[in-house]
């Protein structure tokens, strides 16, 4: 053959053919957008968060006007994430789990001012005085002197997971990386009647330096010691399969790899090793890495829509992504 006939600009000639032979389309509903909520802040004082360009934390009302808008401009999704008072903090994190808590409250309000499918973050390090997912205790054969309480953790998350339920929360998202939440908070919420609320899993969910903006954000970075004993080591990858496959055993009905940039090689692995809803976190570093390079000017905008289509076509159904509002502006 001494001239193609098999020529692949054809398919890349104008805007329109190019529209028509795209295998991923990145669509509104594909995205969730990860709030926070912060107990006593004034209404109209939205707090600005230093490491997270346009990102803020709100007071109840405020967030839920926000999400209004959000609604109007066509999201579906959205996931709560709660600000206690830092007086309230104590070792087993009781204001993740109290029917008045930050997270409780909103929900509430966001079930009955707006159409909104409500997610509930379950976990306790934004809640615990040690900043910590789960219960701690000292163990000299563990990093730092400290060892992070799995069974004994269970019981406490189950209590967010049943009162984030209560308060008419459509799915619990269990971040906290203890081995067998999923099971646990299936059964306290079947126990207490919310058969019908979905459990969106973080099942490989990694160790990951890129959540540091969102800790700024939280007020939820651990005081001593790191979370490499629960969340998973970034070289791994088999393992990302199991904890897929034991949290889809456990009854998790979304599965979700957290980060996602860094991750696309595991995102890609889960969706073709199972028949899942997939969902992933862009999580903040992701978010400022890139929205700080935009507004220095070295990144066009578009490389917005670039990543999340990345992160698409990797295999994720879903993600959870702070970029959500400037998304909901150009799709
Ligand atoms: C805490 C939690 C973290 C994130 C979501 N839930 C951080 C962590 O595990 O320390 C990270 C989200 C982000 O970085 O955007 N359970
Ligand atoms: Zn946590």
């Amino acid at each position: 053959m001494d001239f193609p006939t098999t020529r692949m600009r054809r398919l890349r000639k104008n805007e329109n053919i190019r529209d028509m032979v795209r295998e991923t389309k990145l669509l509104k509903e594909d995205l969730i957008y990860p709030i926070f909520v912060k107990d006593g802040l004034e209404n109209g004082k939205k707090e600005p968060i230093p490491t997270m360009p346009d990102e803020y934390r709100y007071s109840i009302d405020d967030a839920v006007e926000y999400a209004k808008t959000l609604e109007n401009k066509g999201l579906k999704s959205i996931i709560v994430f709660g600000v206690p008072l830092t007086a309230e903090k104590d070792e087993i994190g009781t204001p993740a789990f109290k029917s008045t808590g930050i997270v409780q409250k909103t929900i509430r309000k966001l079930k009955a001012e707006t159409n909104l499918v409500v997610i509930g973050d379950v976990c306790l390090c934004q809640y615990t005085s040690h900043g910590h997912c789960g219960l701690i205790t000292e163990d000299e054969n563990c990093d730092n002197n400290l060892k992070i309480l799995n069974d004994e953790s269970l019981e406490y998350l189950c209590k967010v997971a049943v009162s984030q339920a209560e308060a008419g929360a459509d799915i619990v998202a269990p971040s906290d990386m203890m081995d067998g939440r999923v099971s646990a908070i299936r059964e306290a919420l079947d126990e207490n009647g919310y058969d019908d609320v979905i459990i969106m899993a973080y099942s490989a969910k990694y160790a990951s330096t890129f959540y540091a903006p969102f800790r700024d954000a939280a007020c939820s970075a651990p005081g001593e010691g790191n979370r490499k004993s629960y969340q998973m080591d970034p070289a791994n990858t088999n393992e990302a399969l199991r904890e897929v496959e034991l949290d889809i055993l456990e009854g998790a009905d979304i599965v979700m790899v957290k980060p996602a940039i860094p991750c696309l090689d595991i995102i890609n692995r889960v969706s073709e090793n199972f028949n899942m809803p997939i969902a992933t976190y862009s999580v903040s570093g992701e978010y400022s890495m890139l929205k700080t390079a935009i507004q220095a000017g070295v990144l066009p905008e578009e490389s917005i829509i670039e990543a999340m289509v990345a992160i698409k076509r990797a295999g994720a159904e879903l993600i959870i992504t702070n970029f959500a509002p400037d998304l909901l502006d150009k799709l």
